[in-house]
């Protein structure tokens, strides 16, 4: 019998190589195809473990492109995709949008038309899983939480490409009968994450004594759910979610930004032997990000109720864990801040 093969779309991104490490590891039996552009975000180092493994395989590739995907589709017969490759940072969705809707408007139709080509109509035990974001559902005030049935409300270039491709997605359910699936997941944490996001931007520039950029008031609340248990639900849902149905991810953790970022002072301040209170006084407050959403709560209720899954790690744990990580793995942040990211960084932090 041939063996399963499933192509993974962003695998050497942040959340995509826990992904492809998950299945890799535990899907011996699979063959699991690493499909990655290697943009700024993409990065081979985040997969070192698994890179020698006999049943996974890099190909390097711009989902962009159409021919050459129509092409890997024909050469490798994928039997599922989990497609993650995307671009996923809404900083830079303000500067440069059209970036957006080509990777993930024009990518993700382009990665259904070849499934929908090789599977030609027979869709027996195929399966397209598209990994998107709490954010298409916008922004909430003070109260309530996004559930499956809430109105798509996207407000950045980001969220607006993103609950675009949701919608192709639905389409070729609709219209072709492609068998897909769709998760829409709060922020994650971990390990691996380009320190571009909050987090690791912050853990870096604490450790270097660097000022602490805080858009507008810090009042802004983001649910944190750790990298780790969104692999987990990827799994299970890629192997027991219904086709057609949409599943919210979330870590039922809110946080004001401006406590997340005084823990993350507190715990660094006693990890990096500096006086109590020393790391807070580096809380810059900036301008705010344009269109900022104030509020996302996921409400994953459903996902627990018919999959069994909920997070696995309390968030106190979680963060020690991945400032601890970062810590660690000096070299893996060092060698992702040189270069290109400097460049980046001048640019979004000294304009105005
Ligand atoms: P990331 O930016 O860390 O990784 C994206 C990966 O996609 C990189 O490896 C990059 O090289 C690759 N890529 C980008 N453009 C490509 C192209 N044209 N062709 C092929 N590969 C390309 O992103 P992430 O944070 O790991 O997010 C992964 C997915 O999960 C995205 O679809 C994102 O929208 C979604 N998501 C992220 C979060 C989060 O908190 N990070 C939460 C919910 C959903
Ligand atoms: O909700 C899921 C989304 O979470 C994912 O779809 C995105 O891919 C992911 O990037 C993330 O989006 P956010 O915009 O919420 O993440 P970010 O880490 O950029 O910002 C988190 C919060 O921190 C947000 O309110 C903006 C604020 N922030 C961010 C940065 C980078 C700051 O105050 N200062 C900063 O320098």
């Amino acid at each position: 019998m041939r063996m399963k093969t499933i192509i993974i779309t962003g695998g050497a991104g942040f959340i995509g190589s826990h992904v492809a490490r998950l299945f890799v590891n535990k899907y011996r039996e699979y063959k699991i195809v690493n499909l990655d552009k290697l943009t700024y975000a993409g990065n081979l180092a985040n997969l070192k473990d698994i890179e020698n493994s006999p049943n996974y395989e890099f190909v390097k590739g711009d989902i962009v492109d159409s021919n050459f995907i129509q092409k890997l589709f024909e050469d490798k017969q994928f039997d599922g995709v989990i497609h993650l490759a995307a671009e996923s940072h809404v900083d830079r969705s303000i500067s440069q949008p059209a970036e957006f809707v080509f990777t993930n408007v024009i990518g993700t139709v382009n990665l259904l038309n070849a499934a929908k080509h090789i599977w030609k109509d027979n869709y027996s035990g195929k399966i397209f899983y598209h990994i998107s974001t709490d954010e298409v559902y916008g922004s909430l005030g003070e109260e309530g939480m996004f559930t499956e049935e809430n109105r798509y409300e996207p407000h950045s270039p980001y969220s607006a490409s993103k609950a675009s491709s949701d919608h192709f997605v639905r389409a070729f359910n609709d219209t072709f009968g492609v068998p897909a699936i769709i998760s829409n997941c709060s922020n994650n944490y971990g390990s691996y994450q380009f320190p571009e996001k909050l987090i690791p931007l912050f853990i870096n520039n604490i450790r270097h004594k660097k000022p602490l950029p805080v858009y507008g008031t810090g009042e802004n609340v983001r649910d944190w759910l750790w990298v780790a248990d969104h692999a987990r639900a990827i799994d299970l849902i890629f192997h027991k979610g219904k086709i057609g149905e949409t599943y919210n991810i979330g870590g039922f953790n809110q946080w004001k930004n401006i406590d997340l970022i005084r823990l993350m002072c507190k715990i660094l301040d006693k990890k990096l032997n500096r006086s109590e209170g020393e790391s807070e006084q580096l809380i810059t407050f900036v301008k705010d990000r344009s269109g900022h959403d104030l509020r996302y709560a996921v409400d994953a209720s459903k996902i627990k109720r018919e999959l069994g899954w909920e997070p696995s790690l309390k968030f106190e744990e979680g963060i020690e864990k991945t400032i601890d990580w970062y810590l660690t793995n000096e070299d893996w942040l060092n060698n992702v801040t040189s270069g290109d990211y400097q460049k980046y960084y001048e640019e979004q932090y000294t304009k105005n």
